[in-house]
């Protein structure tokens, strides 16, 4: 896969790309990366990049010139120009147009079957906004993709399509072991295949269970029995029901998809009637009207 990221201040990057387990995995030659400095693209005198908006308003506007330029040369089509050249007859493209994606506040919110998708393209084109954001007519025209990683407002696309670059190329084949990736938060339920594209049972997406390392006691605090114990099956049990105990804590939507096995729906029934530090549970008829649960 290559990654290719365009921004006005590339050095932010920079450091990720060389310093992370992207670097290794670039090495072995499962990703190879670009990036692009837009100002590169600036053709006046001052490779001015941004301009004052029309119709009145705070901040600045990145230019759609530069941008768009820039966008062109990294080989992303124009979309419009697709539409008015294809016919009836032409023979479908071979290869896909390039994803192109554009990080902003004002997009799609980004999550782990986002990061699983995007994973699967051989190329893809980040662009990092600037100022109070970019020209419409380079959206329209070039890009495919605009998600945003919360809710909330970055001062810098940057960051953001960091965000982005992380959660996808560790999920690139060979990059990092597909076991790891099996057990954390989120790999299951939409996301249950592993990077051979085999799936598991079905499982909702959960936050992921608390984790222990050496020494067993620490400062007096000791690791729980279980986890010591070599019982397999005790400790996976054990570890479903730290990460629904999470999940009802922090997550409860997670919890809301149809369909839930028998096992969970006992377990969660378990984890309610102990009662603790959870939300109720979001379709718990029970719960919205004081009735009582209908998970019990
Ligand atoms: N740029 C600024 N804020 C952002 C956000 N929340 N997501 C994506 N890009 C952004």
């Amino acid at each position: 896969m290559k990654i290719t990221v365009l921004s006005l201040f590339p050095e932010i990057l920079k450091g990720f790309f060389e310093s992370s387990l992207m670097a290794k995995a670039a090495e072995r030659g499962l990703m190879s990366y670009e990036l692009v400095n837009i100002r590169d693209y600036a053709t006046d005198r001052h490779h001015k990049c941004d301009d004052e908006v029309f119709g009145g308003g705070a901040g600045m506007l990145m230019l759609p010139g530069p941008l768009g330029a820039a966008l062109a040369a990294a080989g992303v089509p124009a979309r419009d120009a697709e539409d008015s050249t294809a016919s009836a007859s032409a023979p479908a493209p071979a290869a896909r147009p390039k994803r192109c994606v554009f990080v902003t506040p004002s997009g799609r919110l980004f999550n782990q079957a986002m990061a699983e998708e995007f994973a699967l393209e051989e190329e893809l084109v980040l662009v990092c906004g600037r100022y109070e954001g970019v020209d419409q007519r380079v959206i329209d025209r070039y890009v495919s993709d605009e998600v945003s990683i919360g809710d909330y407002v970055l001062s810098s696309g940057e960051v953001a399509a960091l965000v982005l670059v992380d959660a996808i190329y560790r999920l690139v084949p060979g990059v990092i072991s597909g076991e790891s990736l099996h057990e954390e938060s989120f790999s299951a339920g939409a996301a249950a295949a592993g990077p051979d594209g085999e799936r598991g049972p079905y499982r909702p997406a959960l936050l992921e269970y608390p984790q222990f390392t050496r020494p067993a006691i620490y400062d007096n605090l000791r690791v729980p029995e279980v986890l010591t114990s070599g019982h397999h099956a005790n400790i996976a049990r054990w570890r479903l029901r730290e990460s629904l105990k999470k999940t009802l804590a922090y997550r409860p939507e997670l919890l809301a998809a149809d369909g839930l096995p028998g096992e969970i729906r006992k377990l969660i029934r378990e984890i309610i009637t102990e009662g603790g530090d959870h939300e109720p549970y979001p379709e718990d008829p029970g719960a919205a009207d004081e009735g009582g649960s209908a998970w019990l």
